[in-house]
């Protein structure tokens, strides 16, 4: 590789890097993470010029993130002043998850998350239920929240619900390996009622990082929280549903709200328009 070759390749994953932190709504990354102007001169490359799609209000990120040295290993990062120190959801933060680099990876989002106590819910939950399947899935299903059955097995999608959620897999030609489940939150609310505003918060940047190191090509949303969660968005989901929606954190993702496989328990007669979305999906992924 040339040296111009090189530098080009540098530069679009730190353009990749940039991109991913202001999806998450960092555009400042704190002392710990400035580096001078001097450190960008170490790296010896030749005048390269590229357009950046640096945000306005965004922090001189670049220099760190092109300087290898200067990036902290994961030790440092964990004791360094957090890079969600800033709060960009919403002020908590002290329970937001730390922000890994470029690496991240599913190992590295669960270790983050570990015994998580960063909403009330730790205290009547049994086991966290991080998610499951293919980690390289084009297809992403995200749930509401783990219920009784998830919560005993740690596993997303298990009970009832889930054995709709297989075969509603199944019917599009995929299995359960093929794709990955998870949901909005990873801990169950008591008898399962909805997730509150502050667990939501505290919960729904780890299925960020979650999506942002699978990159599906299509994710489906399950039922309102699901929807609403993702799309940021207050639309219900019998008008949501059906239509192909852009996932508002990274370019390229699509959204299908589809109604929640516990609701189509309860009401039958709306799995007819389950089908509808689930055939478009089905075209969707095959290409057509
Ligand atoms: N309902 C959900 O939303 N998620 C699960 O994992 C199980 C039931």
């Amino acid at each position: 590789m040339t040296p111009q070759e090189e530098f080009q390749t540098l530069l679009q994953q730190a353009t990749e890097h940039l991109r991913y932190y202001r999806e998450l709504g960092i555009t400042h990354f704190g002392e710990s993470f400035e580096t001078t102007a001097e450190s960008l001169t170490q790296i010896a490359v030749p005048p390269v010029s590229v357009e950046l799609p640096v945000a306005e209000n965004a922090e001189p990120a670049l220099p760190t993130l092109l300087n290898p040295s200067s990036m902290p290993d994961k030790k440092s990062t964990t004791e360094a002043t957090p890079l969600f120190g800033e709060a960009p959801f919403g002020g908590m933060s002290s329970t937001v998850p730390e922000l890994q680099f470029a690496d991240d990876n599913l190992d590295n989002i669960r270790a983050d998350l570990g015994d998580c106590q960063r909403c009330k819910l730790w205290k009547t939950r049994t086991n966290i239920v991080f998610g499951e399947g293919n980690p390289k899935a084009e297809l992403m299903i995200v749930g509401e929240a783990p219920g009784a059955d998830e919560d005993a097995s740690g596993r997303p999608f298990v009970g009832r619900a889930g054995q709709l959620l297989t075969k509603m897999i199944e019917a599009i030609q995929f299995s359960r390996e093929d794709v990955y489940i998870a949901n909005i939150l990873k801990s169950r609310p008591p008898d399962n009622r909805n997730p509150e505003a502050d667990e939501t918060k505290a919960c729904i940047p780890f299925l960020y990082r979650q999506i942002a190191v699978i990159r599906p090509k299509l994710i489906v949303t399950l039922g309102n929280p699901a929807t609403q969660g993702l799309l940021d968005t207050k639309v219900g989901i019998t008008k949501l549903r059906g239509e192909f929606q852009e996932y508002p954190r990274l370019p390229g993702i699509k959204v299908m709200p589809t109604f929640h496989p516990a609701y189509l328990l309860r009401s039958p007669d709306k799995k007819r328009e389950a089908w509808e979305d689930l055939k478009k999906v089905r075209a969707f992924l095959r290409g057509e």
